[in-house]
């Protein structure tokens, strides 16, 4: 900007965000959509070394050698409401408030006679769906958690070997890579650079890459052969949480797409994960009750200085995130782990009112993981953790070990992962506010990690 022109400001791209909002008499730059959603949805994206002048009527852009380009313009289909506060005490609460939506929402359109239907995948071509013989997995923190529970998922139901790989270590390794691996990039923002740079890489090695994004017009989309995109709508907090349960969401659909087209699942089979799919976002309504009852732990546990998480299966990668949610929140030492390994080193750690979250897988489990689990407890309880288990609702077995148990509905193993983290997610913010911290704004982080 300059002070003799007050009505121009001028914009250029180069390797990092940069998205145009177009209103009326009036226009917006902001590093994503949600900026400005609150004041127009319509925007146009920016490519890399492009320059914009916007002014209230007119907005121009030119690349870097001065040439006029045309760029593309696209509707937000973000509520203008969405990236406001509304009544929330913290955009965290109102965000985690949104879980059932942002799960039923990324649901709604994709399926078609109870089968998924993502036509965004199907545009990979019809034989990319059935040559892949490997999917990489890439995301930073959160959405790699949720790239680990979709490993778990994708394995079962397509047959198809999979790995999950923080974007920042993948591509400094030179990755084994052909035409016949499916990279797929998870992303609430798009913007991560980490993860935007190891998409281009896999993209250079010849590799198909799939996108799965929160935020339209974001970088990581536009840089990948397709994408999916949740539709959580816009997460302001620092820490994710609606996004995670919407990319849960969407890699399941992919899981699912993937088995039908290879027929690893039965029409019957897939229908029946599909409806327990589509069941979801009523039973995270269910679980949101519990928020009271958790917000009395963590004010009781305002002064804890470490706590520790385990999960086996698709309760592993949520113990992580649970703990991941207590560090970035609440400043205290966290740290998942997979149940399996307690005897391997960390049950040292465990010494009289160590705290420890524990998910309990379901005892209908078909693997009986849920034996194994309620062992690992008594083994932390002996050596006087106080635990507080996570259990499904008539789970009985885990009573006589737990200190608290906080219940969550039934649902198939898959599933659980969906449903369990809600608690932490709540549990996370209420010991961050009852230690008087800032919800939103944890100190040192960036919503969206635009550097490597
Ligand atoms: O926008 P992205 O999903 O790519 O962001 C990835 C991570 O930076 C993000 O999930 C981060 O770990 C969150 N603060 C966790 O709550």
């Amino acid at each position: 900007m300059h002070a003799d022109q007050p009505d121009v400001v001028v914009g250029a791209r180069r390797n990092s965000p940069l998205v145009i909002g177009l209103g009326e008499g009036e226009n917006f730059l902001g590093s994503d959509v949600a900026a400005f959603v609150e004041y127009t949805r319509h925007a146009m994206e920016i490519g890399q070394d492009q320059l914009v002048t916007i002014r209230p009527d007119s907005v121009e852009v030119v690349d870097f050698a001065g040439q006029p380009v045309t760029p593309t313009t696209f509707e937000v289909d973000w509520d203008a409401s969405a990236a406001e506060k509304g009544g929330w005490s913290s955009f965290m609460a109102k965000e985690i408030s949104e879980e059932p939506e942002a799960v039923a929402k990324t649901i709604i359109g994709r399926v078609h006679d109870g089968l998924v239907d993502l036509p965004e995948v199907t545009a990979l071509g019809p034989e990319v769906l059935s040559s892949i013989d490997r999917v990489l997995i890439i995301a930073c923190g959160t959405a790699a958690y949720a790239g680990l529970v979709g490993k778990y998922a994708i394995e079962q139901w397509s047959r198809i070997p999979v790995d999950v790989e923080l974007a920042h270590e993948f591509r400094y390794r030179e990755p084994v890579l052909s035409p016949n691996t499916l990279v797929v990039s998870i992303s609430q923002s798009g913007e991560t650079m980490d993860t935007l740079m190891a998409v281009k890489y896999a993209r250079e090695k010849g590799a198909r890459t799939l996108s799965i994004c929160n935020t339209q017009g974001a970088t990581i989309p536009r840089e990948s052969d397709a994408v999916v995109y949740t539709h959580a709508g816009p997460e302001v907090a620092v820490a994710s949480t609606k996004a995670f349960v919407a990319q849960i969401t969407a890699i399941y659909l992919l899981g699912l797409q993937l088995g039908q087209v290879r027929g690893t699942l039965s029409p019957e089979r897939a229908r029946g994960l599909v409806a327990e799919l589509q069941a979801v976002p009523d039973k995270l309504s269910d679980v949101l009750a519990v928020g009271e009852r958790i917000k009395e732990l963590a004010h009781w546990m305002a002064d804890t200085r470490s706590v520790l998480f385990l999960g086996r299966h698709v309760g592993y990668p949520v113990a992580l995130e649970g703990a991941l949610k207590l560090k970035e929140l609440a400043y205290i030492h966290a740290e998942g782990f997979a149940a399996g390994e307690l005897k391997h080193g960390p049950i040292a750690l465990i010494e009289p009112g160590q705290v420890v979250f524990v998910i309990v897988p379901s005892p209908r489990d078909p693997n009986s993981l849920h034996a194994k689990v309620v062992s690992n407890i008594q083994e932390i309880r002996a050596r006087g953790a106080r635990v507080i288990a996570i259990a499904e609702e008539g789970d009985v077995a885990v009573l006589p070990h737990a200190d608290e148990v906080i219940r969550i509905p039934l649902a198939s193993p898959f599933f659980e992962p969906l449903l369990a983290v809600v608690p932490l997610h709540i549990f996370g913010m209420e010991l961050a506010a009852a230690k008087g911290l800032d919800v939103d704004q944890p100190r040192n982080l960036a919503k969206s990690v635009t550097v490597e």
